[in-house]
């Protein structure tokens, strides 16, 4: 027996290898021409690992405090060997993550791929969400710059709006009333901590759901296939699907390195906290939507309703019962529809006339 197979043998006699691989090979995934979107998920798991992966890389040389943190971080650029590219990869991936989760979180609101039984899928996965964004929230201050300074200091200040724990709130993410090291030292602990910890749960949660109930298959096509215009087509996940998702990861990572070689991810100017904010400070990107529309309302009105909005956002799944018939729901394709251009539109009017 060659050194292949006899290692293959080894493992197999200890932990089921061939079992692992049936099963692989039993799950099929649907096939239609929609069936692009399953792929999407796939790729936001991918860009979440390489996130822990080059994470716990820049641990080994960030210093979270205010006195040495922008230092460590220009060490990694300039001295690390390829601290500059693991830095410039985990930003990188970082917003493009975020980006296909908002793909992945409308492209299943659209196909309508929440409705029975995978209301809890979709209600973990808004979670998910939320916790990519507190993920991009509290990296973005790590580096101690000038812009992720003001940008934090913008931010945190909306916590004082929640009603009756608002000044707690912002003490408690501050850690004190103003922005200082007490914050950076902080936010460090929920991004390396809490939001791992968390977010390992809810993700564990989401991939477990989807492996029991298998993914579905949009209303219009389960119509097609039960009038006999369509025939029910799956492909096997292995080898079929899974080649695909690595053809995805593949050029995902490629972009992510040619932009990273490209553009290293900048530093900035040492954050200092005495120097007057310029008049146009903004948050990140997935943000602006949000920050832009409370421009137009009075800043308590616009949190109250943006809270309001997400928490029936998270629960919109147990009303479309029109759905979970079989028949199409015009009024929530609408809505998502609705919600969709709402983020864009506001995004983009962030950035070209953003206003005082
Ligand atoms: C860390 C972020 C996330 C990861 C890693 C993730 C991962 C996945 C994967 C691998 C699948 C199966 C393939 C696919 O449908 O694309 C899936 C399905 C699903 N996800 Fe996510 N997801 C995330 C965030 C979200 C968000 C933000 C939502 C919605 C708010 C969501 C809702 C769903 C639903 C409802 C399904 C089942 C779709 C169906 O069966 O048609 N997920 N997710």
């Amino acid at each position: 027996m060659e050194t292949g197979s006899r290692l293959y043998e080894w493992f197999n006699s200890r932990v089921d290898l061939e079992n692992i691989l049936k099963f692989m090979k039993k799950k099929t995934v649907p096939y239609h021409r929609h069936s692009l979107w399953y792929y999407i998920g796939g790729m936001c798991l991918y860009l979440f690992i390489i996130q822990v992966i080059t994470g716990i890389l820049l641990l080994l040389y960030y210093k979270p405090t205010a006195e040495a943190a922008f230092e460590s971080v220009q060490y990694i650029m300039t001295e690390v060997p390829f601290g500059w590219l693991i830095r410039s990869i985990h930003s990188y991936a970082a917003n493009l993550f975020i980006g296909f989760v908002f793909i992945h979180m409308f492209s299943v609101f659209l196909m309508k791929g929440y409705r029975k039984p995978r209301e809890l899928t979709w209600v973990s996965g808004v979670f998910l969400l939320f916790l990519a964004m507190a993920f991009g929230f509290s990296g973005y201050l790590l580096p101690w710059n000038q812009l992720a300074y003001l940008a934090t200091n913008v931010g945190t200040n909306f916590a004082v709006m929640v009603p009756f724990i608002g000044q707690w709130l912002l003490e408690f993410l501050r850690g004190g009333p103003e922005v200082t090291g007490a914050t950076l030292t902080r936010f460090f602990g929920f991004h390396v901590a809490v939001l791992p910890g968390i977010c390992t749960v809810f993700l564990a949660g989401h991939l477990i759901l989807v492996q029991r109930h298998g993914m579905s298959v949009p209303v219009s096509i389960e119509k097609e296939i039960r009038s006999g215009k369509a025939k029910r087509l799956e492909i096997p996940f292995f080898p079929n699907f899974l080649y695909r998702d690595a053809l995805g990861w593949t050029l995902a990572l490629g972009l992510i390195i040619l932009l990273s070689t490209l553009f290293p991810w900048e530093l900035g100017e040492k954050a200092d906290i005495l120097k007057p904010a310029p008049p146009h400070v903004r948050p990140e990107w997935f943000f602006v939507f949000m920050y832009q529309t409370l421009k137009y309302v009075p800043k308590a009105l616009g949190v109250f309703g943006f809270a309001v909005a997400a928490m029936v956002w998270i629960i919109l799944p147990f009303f479309d019962t029109k759905s979970n018939r079989g028949e199409y729901n015009r009024l929530f394709t609408i809505i998502g529809v609705a919600a969709l251009l709402y983020v864009i539109v506001f995004t983009v009017i962030g950035y070209v006339a953003p206003g005082e």
